[in-house]
């Protein structure tokens, strides 16, 4: 398995690999059984498998939120060789991504400013520019996503379109923990008591119809629910939730 530092030297080893089908899946690390699906996934469909780590800074309004985002590279290696991963993309420094220091960025003007994006102002502008620029270096066939970050996916979605990106996205299911709770590298933050309490956002979302209800039954459960809605996204009805469990922010979504 190639581990590449550099972007330069992650796009020489690239240009050998012409008429190969690249399976790309970016992530922040701390990487857990959903981004095990997505490299397994990647791996069962393509002659090359990419797997990105960096934990990307102009995706977080929050500069303790950056800092405190779990970190585990063995860990993640593991997991790297298990899925017989070829390659990872691990920038030893921001600026072998941000060279402009983030001067250029990609925008969209909609989507992004609702749900998610509008408790977590400039947060999708991160979210895209870095995803198009891994992008441009990988330069990959599929790249997959999970559907638990629905809008991130979306807005993915409508970016490859709107650029003419030669990349086809492959969505693929949540994975959840047999209680429910949907699995994220931001868990690793809840406390004991917290985590017992996290699945409940999706048992009680799952469970009543009228969003009022499940409103506040998460408030009486002891979420700080910052958004819940039912809404067309992507031409897909869905349920989609934002709330705190102390100081750790959870998102989840349901067909609907
Ligand atoms: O979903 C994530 O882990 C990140 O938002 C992504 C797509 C890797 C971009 O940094």
């Amino acid at each position: 398995m190639k581990i590449f530092e550099s972007s330069s030297a992650l796009q020489s080893w690239r240009r050998e690999l012409t008429g190969r089908k690249i399976g790309f899946v970016p992530t922040m690390g701390a990487l857990h059984e959903g981004h095990a699906s997505l490299l397994e996934r990647a791996r069962s469909e393509c002659d090359v498998v990419v797997l990105s780590i960096f934990v990307n800074p102009t995706q977080f309004n929050q500069t303790s939120d950056f800092e405190k985002y779990p970190k585990s590279w063995e860990a993640d290696l593991k997991i790297a060789q298990e899925q017989m991963v070829d390659a990872i993309f691990f920038p030893k420094d921001q600026s072998e991504i941000y060279p402009d220091g983030f001067q250029y960025q990609i925008t969209e003007k909609q989507l992004s400013k609702t749900l998610c994006g509008e408790f977590r102002p400039g947060h999708f502008d991160g979210v895209l520019t870095v995803v198009m620029k891994l992008f441009q270096l990988v330069k990959p066939t599929r790249a997959y996503f999970g559907e638990k970050d629905f809008q991130q996916l979306a807005l993915i979605e409508g970016m490859v379109k709107a650029f003419f990106l030669d990349v086809l996205i492959i969505p693929c299911p949540t994975i959840r923990e047999t209680s429910g709770l949907a699995l994220s590298s931001r868990n690793q933050r809840l406390n004991a008591d917290d985590k017992a309490l996290a699945p409940k956002l999706h048992q009680i979302i799952m469970q009543f119809e009228d969003i009022r209800d499940a409103s506040r039954e998460l408030d009486e459960a002891g979420f700080k629910v910052e958004y819940l809605v039912d809404q067309q996204i992507a031409g897909k009805s869905r349920r989609l939730v934002a709330a705190w469990l102390g100081e750790v922010r959870l998102i989840d979504n349901v067909a609907h």
